[in-house]
């Protein structure tokens, strides 16, 4: 058996869509009908009204980067462990990244470091929900109000999870998403930015549009179309849009079919846990995620490579995820961490994703597992 680590999503209506809007002749660039169903369920699902469909996450944080108006000597506190475009957009400003540790059984921030990470030079929080699942916001968002700090939530992996009830995305000034070929609901290449913040709407809007007014012009609120600010190209293309909309429409159906895989890796496995051989993920009871990812964690880096080898010699890609970024060359240069590095190091370097993806059939999860087993040398019973 051949398992990949991902795949890329495909529900079946992708081709219609997008062939409607090639046949349609209203043109293939942004904000069309598609642009704008997609618009509409996004903000459905996150409870919000601003929401503005862009070319990736990355430029949904540059956008986000661009209205906090930092500059160097500006700090922003986040995860050492997360992706790598959450922290250029900031750096890209000069801004400096203040990386705390995370914790460990969830692999999200530490809320309880945060407090002593700000200064007088903070001027944002920045979270991760690593894998859909939320990281502690009663404590989070009350530390961003008691200090008065924007909150960013990078919910890149997050859509449709939630925390207490309420979607995740919807907690921060600005949240992001990204509809990357990896994530569970797709285009290829794409992303949101959600404004939970209202005085920040009207200059995201100019920002996405290369720094020109012309939302406002389309919407008969500006005389003139001309340039007003700074800003850049940060769209989505309709093609792309309608790609995503069939699997915007979808997603119980893509959650059900990711949750069915999740569910088995986490019940079949739970042997090898109780024998202290493996450690998986764990879940807050006040979390829904939306399976993105299945992880387990080894005895140390050492054994994961070789249990990385003894699955892809009988056709299974298992993949690592994060370098720290406190660890990396630019994070040496451009960052500081905060604080002891207790976990972040040493739980990435024994982290392990299985694959995971819509389509991966109860089969292909049990062959998975079963080699799991065999690699132990653990009877399954
Ligand atoms: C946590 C996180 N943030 C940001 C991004 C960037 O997303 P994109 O590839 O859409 O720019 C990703 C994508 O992998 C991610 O996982």
């Amino acid at each position: 058996m051949l398992i990949p680590f991902t795949k890329t999503t495909v529900i079946g209506s992708e081709i219609g869509y997008v062939s409607e809007v090639i046949t349609s002749l209203s043109g293939l660039a942004e904000n069309g009908k598609f642009s704008k169903l997609c618009t509409s369920l996004l903000k459905q699902m996150v409870g919000s009204d601003h929401v503005l469909l862009t070319g990736s996450c990355t430029q949904a944080l540059e956008i986000v980067a661009l209205l906090l108006k930092l500059s160097p000597g500006d700090e922003v506190i986040m995860p050492s462990y997360t992706f790598v475009s959450a922290v250029n957009a900031f750096v890209i400003h000069g801004a400096t990244p203040v990386f705390i540790d995370v914790n460990p059984s969830t692999m999200n921030i530490d809320e309880r470091q945060l407090e002593s990470a700000i200064t007088s030079r903070t001027k944002a929080i920045m979270v991760m929900h690593y894998g859909g699942v939320g990281c502690n916001m009663d404590a989070i968002t009350s530390i961003a109000k008691r200090f008065n700090l924007p909150l960013v939530e990078d919910a890149a992996q997050a859509l449709s999870a939630s925390y207490n009830n309420k979607p995740l995305g919807s907690f921060g000034d600005f949240s992001v998403f990204s509809f990357h070929n990896t994530k569970n609901y797709s285009c290829g290449e794409g992303g949101a930015l959600v404004i939970n913040n209202q005085n920040h709407v009207t200059r995201a809007e100019i920002i996405k549009d290369k720094g020109t007014n012309r939302s406002q012009f389309l919407a008969g609120m500006a005389e003139k179309y001309e340039w007003v600010d700074i800003g850049a190209s940060y769209v989505l293309s309709e093609l792309n849009a309608a790609y995503l909309y069939a699997h915007l429409e979808s997603i119980k159906a893509i959650n059900a079919d990711r949750s069915r895989a999740w569910s088995k890796y986490k019940s079949d496995l739970t042997g090898l846990e109780k024998l202290g051989l493996i450690e998986m993920q764990k879940i807050p009871e006040n979390c829904l995620h939306n399976s993105h990812l299945f992880f387990i964690k080894l005895r140390d880096s050492l054994e994961r490579s070789r249990l990385i080898t003894y699955l892809k010699e009988r056709g299974v890609t298992a993949s690592f995820h994060y370098s720290p970024l406190h660890t990396t060359a630019p994070g040496k240069l451009y960052g500081r961490y905060f604080g002891s590095d207790v976990y972040s190091t040493k739980e990435s370097n024994r982290l392990l994703r299985l694959p995971i993806f819509y389509g991966i059939n109860q089969e292909e999860v049990k062959y998975v597992v079963d080699l799991m087993y065999n690699f132990f040398s653990v009877e399954r019973n």
